[in-house]
């Protein structure tokens, strides 16, 4: 198969020259080959040569002029430049070999067939002939082109092997079947489920972009089942696979919050790409099995579960070598506070209730409500109505309560300041308390957030505390 005509981007005519000039072998290879033939966009070129990478790259780099820059990873013995718009990345054909307790492999040069031999997957495997002779010919020694046909991740040499020497490969292999829908042939999934204690050797940092990708899937359910039926999920996150199950007393069945769990973060990824918010689906329900109880009277209860839970979010990110700022403490918030949409929808909605949420949830009150929305999985379909529609009732009175009184970002019209200057006070309780007071007015709506009222309550509350 000759695919010159799909090889548009200047930067291979231009190595392809190169190479002819200086006499040696030079291929596209990996993830844009594999994107190529299924027309996926991808913006990051290998090339491989058999010979110096760094040495091809900063002549390409002097041709292309403009004062290139060239950036060489001495560590890898690679360079990378940019040029259009798209990364292109230099690497010389490698014979590998692994050692039993390190990714870091002891690396070798070797022909292209080394370098084919020691990839992860027979679809990632492929590369295009840059040679003046063959431009544009396809080099497939494992037939990745029929695995691309059937959908199918499959590892080019003894699985056993692809994944011992670099057990990374075993979530890449779910990885890749989750954003491209495609199946893992039958030996290379038993592979994994033989090779699972290997990951020992893995950095928690490298697992969570794996697990990332499988979240920022078009359908993450697919992925996650993956890793659960292979046992990696067990290993890496098991508060998920804790989820599973159903128990029964009597009628008395609660759901299997492991399938909610997937079906939520579903329906979350049906409308946002948030990967946070993702996160915030996979981790809503995540204290449900600590705080499980049955009452005869009002069947399973799982009181509490959303505090417990957020409890348990920094943890979980602190064990992935996921960020500790911002991005946790919106995962932590949507969690702990997942439950308060609902429990309006099924309440009257007083003004005050949904000021407070406001109040709560600041700008994350959109995402609140997408996630809030997205935890509606009931079969009852009258109930899931009723729901849905209260739901625009809420969500009609956000929108009004905001206009009308600036909850979101709500800053309290008098600062302790004020508050100290009007009554002469020194810093104290009680400065905190008429603060208090004047923010729960403004909640309830007792009286309006502008300054006048707000000061016209803190008289009063001095006075009643004196
Ligand atoms: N590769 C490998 N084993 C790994 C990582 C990478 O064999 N553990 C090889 C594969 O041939 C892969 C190529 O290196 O195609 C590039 O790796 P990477 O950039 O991580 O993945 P891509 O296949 O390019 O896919 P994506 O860009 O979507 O991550």
């Amino acid at each position: 198969m000759n695919l010159s005509a799909k090889l548009t981007h200047p930067i291979f005519e231009l190595v392809s020259k190169i190479a002819a000039e200086q006499k040696i072998e030079t291929y596209v290879i990996g993830g844009f080959v594999r994107d190529l033939i299924l027309n996926r966009a991808s913006k990051d070129i290998d090339i491989m040569t058999v010979g110096s990478g760094v040495e091809l790259a900063e002549t390409v780099g002097k041709m292309i002029g403009n004062h290139t820059k060239v950036t060489i990873f001495k560590n890898f013995g690679t360079a990378m430049l940019h040029y259009q718009d798209f990364e292109i990345e230099f690497v010389g054909a490698r014979k590998e070999s692994y050692l039993e307790n390190s990714r870091k492999p002891q690396v070798e040069n070797g022909t292209l067939e080394d370098d084919q031999n020691r990839r992860d997957f027979t679809i990632n495997a492929m590369a295009i002939s840059l040679n003046k002779a063959t431009f544009g010919e396809l080099i497939d020694p494992f037939d990745g082109m029929e695995d691309l046909r059937d959908m199918m991740i499959r590892t080019p040499l003894d699985p056993d092997i692809t994944f011992s020497d670099d057990p990374l490969r075993m979530f890449r292999a779910v990885r890749f079947a989750a954003q491209l829908y495609f199946d893992i042939e039958p030996e290379t999934f038993e592979a994994i489920q033989r090779n699972l204690h290997r990951i020992e050797i893995l950095s928690e940092e490298r697992i969570a972009e794996e697990l990332n990708k499988i979240i920022l899937s078009p359908k993450p359910s697919y992925g996650l089942k993956l890793l659960d039926v292979s046992g990696l999920l067990e290993l890496v996150l098991p508060e998920i696979t804790n989820l599973k199950g159903i128990e029964k007393i009597g009628k008395d069945a609660h759901k299997d919050n492991f399938l909610h769990t997937l079906e939520v973060l579903d329906n979350i990824a049906q409308i946002s790409d948030n990967l946070w918010l993702r996160w915030a689906a996979l981790l809503h329900d995540i204290a449900k099995p600590q705080t499980k109880r049955y009452d005869p009277k009002i069947g399973w209860t799982f009181h509490g579960h959303e505090f417990i839970g957020a409890k348990m979010v920094p943890k979980i990110f602190a064990r992935l070598r996921l960020p500790m700022n911002e991005k946790m403490r919106y995962v932590e918030k949507l969690v702990e506070l997942h439950l308060r949409p609902i429990a309006l929808v099924e309440d009257i909605v007083t003004d005050s209730a949904v000021r407070r949420l406001l109040f709560e949830a600041g700008d994350d009150i959109d995402d609140l409500m997408l996630l809030c929305k997205a935890d509606i999985t009931s079969k009852n379909r009258e109930k899931v109505t009723r729901y849905k529609n209260n739901f625009a009732l809420v969500e009609k009175k956000l929108v009004e309560l905001e206009e009308k009184d600036r909850i979101r970002n709500f800053k309290l019209p008098i600062t302790g300041e004020d508050i100290m200057e009007m009554f002469n006070l020194a810093p104290s309780r009680m400065v905190g308390d008429i603060k208090d007071a004047v923010k729960e007015a403004i909640l309830e709506g007792t009286i309006p957030n502008e300054h006048e009222a707000a000061k016209q309550l803190a008289i009063e509350t001095y006075r009643k505390l004196q």
